[in-house]
């Protein structure tokens, strides 16, 4: 393209909707572990409201029910994999409740397991074939429909080969090479180490297979390849964009990022009001909203009552809801919540699964504290919900936080958070003030036990002294909002550089 075409106008046509796909391993509610799920979900919802043509690309795991969600079968696509392997794969149509949609890709050898990474803990050896292999189909369904983006948006390691495959498509001047791509990295401590084999299963060449692109320490790493070869990379959170471009918090890969310059940058996530608003929420026993929070009170006596609690309406009653991993401090939580309960007449009820030696610390925790903790070790989305409404404060100790969307939750849901300033966290939760009573959480500066302690210990002492402040501060937490309107245009900024560098 010619350095003219920029100053004479835009090639992309104005009158024709930008075309965005958006291919992951997780979008919510079909297959979530975590975040991730969440906001390929909203993202692609707002997108549209934009009048962008945003559709998602997803793996049909077997824990996806066709019936449940009304999907539709469409014709198979066929995978020119390298080495001349071919792969047949199903294809399946939906549309998710916000109206975006979806194909599903069916593989049974690849996808028809429980887990969407792993089998309770036990990371698939695949892993790289099988989100490989969602790429490539995802690239044949746009082939097949001749619905070619214009933009192909991916995210984190599962997807970030993307980038690479339309580079080889590019060289060999394949239609599809004309996409543009976007990872946007919502973790950057995942960053999928595989056997370089993977290359030639994909028809990648030895020319990929080298250290200024996927090759390191003799293995590929996916991460670092989407983040190099990719039009443009994101992360999730301003904060966190100046984190990875540093160490520790890069993880080994900030140097690539630096190179990366402006096109790197950090784009708040929004959260999704439609699922997480107390004032509509099915799955709480009362709704409530601001200024009037009878509803809440129940809420808290409700989840009492469910997790096995005293019933208690002073106790200040904290809330967590989490993966269980050492990122979200579950290291903080096992130094302090024992004295936090044996000096403090606090409550505390968990949801979580993850490590085991993080469940088994949970476990123990409310055997050893009857009556004042209450702990399901499992992934339940109606308990989380349940305790957004039912507790006083929410905890997010993390370690290192890329945006976190649990705690913009607990805000809409006057939780307070009290959160690590890291990352997202720092970015969204503003720190209480003991002298004004201004403030929408607890905040703590170091990850250590004192640190985290001091914050816990503040949020009580508040509850108990000043029930003014607290009441100010439900207040003003409910009032914010993180709007996915507002993340989507940056987004809609980041896809139209990237496809006018395209046209
Ligand atoms: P992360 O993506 O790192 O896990 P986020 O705060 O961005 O952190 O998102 C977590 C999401 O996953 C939230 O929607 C939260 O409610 C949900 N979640 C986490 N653990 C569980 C669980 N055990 N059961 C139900 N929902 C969970
Ligand atoms: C990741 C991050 C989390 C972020 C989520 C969605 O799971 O750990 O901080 O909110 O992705 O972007």
């Amino acid at each position: 393209m010619s350095a003219s075409r920029h100053e004479t106008g835009p090639a992309v046509d104005p009158e024709r909707s930008l075309r965005v796909l958006l291919v992951a391993s997780e979008c919510a509610p079909y297959a979530k572990c975590g975040g991730l799920g969440d906001v390929v979900a909203s993202l692609p919802e707002a997108l549209r409201g934009l009048g962008v043509d945003a559709r998602i690309m997803l793996p049909l795991y077997s824990s996806i029910s066709k019936k449940a969600y009304g999907l539709t079968e469409e014709a198979p696509c066929l995978v020119q994999c390298g080495g001349g392997e071919q792969n047949g794969c199903g294809v399946w149509g939906g549309t998710t409740a916000g109206g975006v949609p979806v194909w599903f890709i069916e593989h049974n050898r690849y996808f028809a397991r429980s887990g969407i990474y792993d089998h309770f803990g036990a990371e698939y050896g695949d892993n790289a074939f099988r989100f490989g292999l969602l790429c490539m189909a995802a690239a044949q369904v746009c082939r097949d429909r001749q619905w070619i983006p214009d933009v192909v948006h991916v995210h984190d390691w599962p997807t970030a080969i993307f980038p690479a495959l339309l580079d080889a498509w590019r060289v060999a001047g394949e239609p599809l090479g004309r996409a543009g791509s976007v990872l946007t990295i919502h973790n950057q401590s995942y960053q999928g180490y595989y056997h370089p084999s993977v290359l030639g299963y994909l028809g990648l060449g030895p020319e990929y297979f080298t250290q200024d692109r996927l090759e390191a320490w003799g293995k590929i790493n996916l991460l670092k390849g989407g983040i190099v070869m990719a039009d443009a990379v994101t992360t999730v959170s301003p904060t966190y964009a100046k984190e990875v471009l540093g160490e520790p918090g890069g993880n080994g890969l900030s140097d690539y990022l630096q190179a990366r310059g402006r096109d790197f940058e950090g784009i708040l996530n929004g959260a999704d009001y439609g699922e997480w608003n107390p004032e509509k929420d099915p799955w709480i026993p009362a709704n409530y909203r601001e200024g009037d929070l009878d509803g809440k009170r129940l809420c808290k006596m409700e989840l009492q009552a469910q997790m096995g609690l005293n019933a208690d309406a002073e106790a200040p009653l904290f809330g967590i809801v989490t993966r269980l991993t050492a990122q979200k401090g579950t290291g903080l939580m096992r130094e302090v919540l024992p004295r936090m309960l044996n000096e403090k007449s606090m409550q505390l009820v968990a949801l979580g699964s993850g490590e085991h030696a993080d469940e088994d610390f949970f476990r123990w925790l409310a055997q050893a504290y009857p009556g004042r903790v209450g702990v399901t070790i499992g992934y339940s989305n109606e308990l989380a919900h349940r305790i957004q409404a039912g507790a006083d404060f929410f905890l997010m100790p993390s370690l290192f936080e890329p945006c976190g969307l649990a705690q913009m939750y607990s805000l809409r849901y006057a939780t307070l958070p009290v959160v690590n300033a890291t990352g997202g966290l720092d970015d969204t939760i503003e720190a209480y003030d003991a002298k004004t009573g201004a403030g929408t959480g607890f905040k703590f500066y170091e990850p250590d036990g004192e640190a985290f302690f001091a914050a816990l210990a503040l949020a009580v002492d508040t509850w108990e002294a000043r029930p003014h402040h607290i009441a100010g501060m439900r207040g003003r937490a409910m009032r914010v909002r993180f709007d996915w309107a507002d993340s989507a245009r940056r987004y809609v900024e980041v896809y139209r550089r990237v496809a006018l560098k395209r046209a």
